[in-house]
């Protein structure tokens, strides 16, 4: 395989200081995004609020790609440019969702997979016309003292592993997102345990399809303990989560780009900069959040129009703060720059 793309896609991707912003909510889940702030999730308020992200100044200096819906890879900004090439215009790779969502899995109650395999290749080759230079697929894994079950681990290791191979192929950079759910009231110890599982099964499938580390971007969740007991903090979120990836992720592998899931987005933020302050690690570790870096900017929007250069300054100060983590520079005072 030829992977000169890849590599320089890659190269885009892990540039320092930036992060990912993901912006693939599919419409069940933006659904739900808007309906906390009044907005009814129609086409164009979509659209709109895509846009607003999209274009908000200052967002090249800390994010490298973004990640796409694919009605939004379909839709245009105001003056009837293409939003990929909008993102491309601003040195922004265009990415795109290309899981189909979880179902429950057959014979394993209480776990999930992922479908979206069948037909995935000519589906990448259109987006690909689109503009569209990498992609992700997320699994999902509960959990419980019994859950995930060896079969869910597996299975869902195969099929991000297959997901990766047909996107090396089609010239796409595969996100491999295996995200540990935040739900329940388990101790950190325990989401280490299953993240450990959980990422060994992943790096076993990809070696097993042949997929080229070197042109991969991992996107985990942080080892953490369950939202309904008490908040770890960030040091030890930190030293839980490099364990757990120093033991499972292999050092070919260019970067790793932490999802939220469910932290708050100071949290994020803290924990990310705990994780990168506690020294070199063979790989890139950054930012690829999707609600800890919408939130505030959502909030602030609210569907207005006449807020759309408030939201935008949220977004950018939150994207800011990430930068800096990643580089293991950030301070809670940092944060009384917003509105800047
Ligand atoms: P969160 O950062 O909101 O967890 O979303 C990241 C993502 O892309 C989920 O697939």
């Amino acid at each position: 395989m030829d992977t000169t793309e890849l590599q320089r896609t890659v190269a885009a991707m892990v540039r320092a200081p930036k992060g990912l912003l993901a912006a693939d909510e599919s419409p069940p889940t933006i659904a739900k995004r808007f309906a906390s702030i009044g907005v009814e999730s129609t086409e164009a308020h979509r659209r709109a609020w895509r846009q607003l992200l999209l274009t908000a100044p200052g967002l090249p200096e800390t994010v490298s790609g973004v990640i796409l819906y694919e009605e939004t890879l379909g839709q245009q900004a105001d003056d009837g440019t293409p939003f990929a090439r909008v993102l491309e215009e601003r040195g922004i790779v265009p990415g795109i969702k290309v899981d189909l969502g979880k179902v429950a899995l057959a014979n394993a109650p209480g776990d999930e997979i992922t479908e979206g395999l069948d037909g995935l290749a000519k589906r990448l080759q259109r987006y690909r016309e689109q503009g569209a230079r990498f992609a992700k697929w997320r699994a999902v894994y509960n959990v419980s003292p019994t859950l995930p079950s060896r079969l869910a681990v597996k299975e869902n290791a195969h099929a991000l592993a297959r997901y990766a191979a047909i996107c090396q192929d089609e010239g796409f950079v595969p996100i491999v997102e295996p995200e540990v759910l935040i739900d329940g009231d388990h101790t950190i110890e325990r989401c280490s345990e299953v993240s450990e599982q959980v990422l060994h099964a992943v790096f076993h499938a990809l070696h097993r399809q042949r997929v080229v580390l070197e042109c991969l971007l991992l996107k985990p969740s942080m080892v953490l303990p369950g939202k309904h007991g008490a908040k770890a903090p960030p040091t030890e979120v930190a030293q839980h989560t490099l364990a757990v990836l120093r033991r499972t992720v292999p050092a070919a592998v260019p970067g790793i780009f932490f999802l939220s899931g469910g932290q708050t987005p100071e949290e994020a933020t803290a924990n990310l900069d705990a994780i990168n302050r506690l020294g070199a690690q063979p790989w890139v570790l950054s930012f690829s959040y999707a609600r800890a870096l919408q939130a505030p900017a959502l909030d602030a929007w609210r569907g207005d129009p006449a807020n759309v250069a408030a939201a935008q300054r949220a977004l950018a100060h939150r994207a800011r703060m990430n930068a800096r983590a990643r580089e293991g520079r950030y301070e809670s005072a940092m944060e009384s720059e917003a509105g800047r």
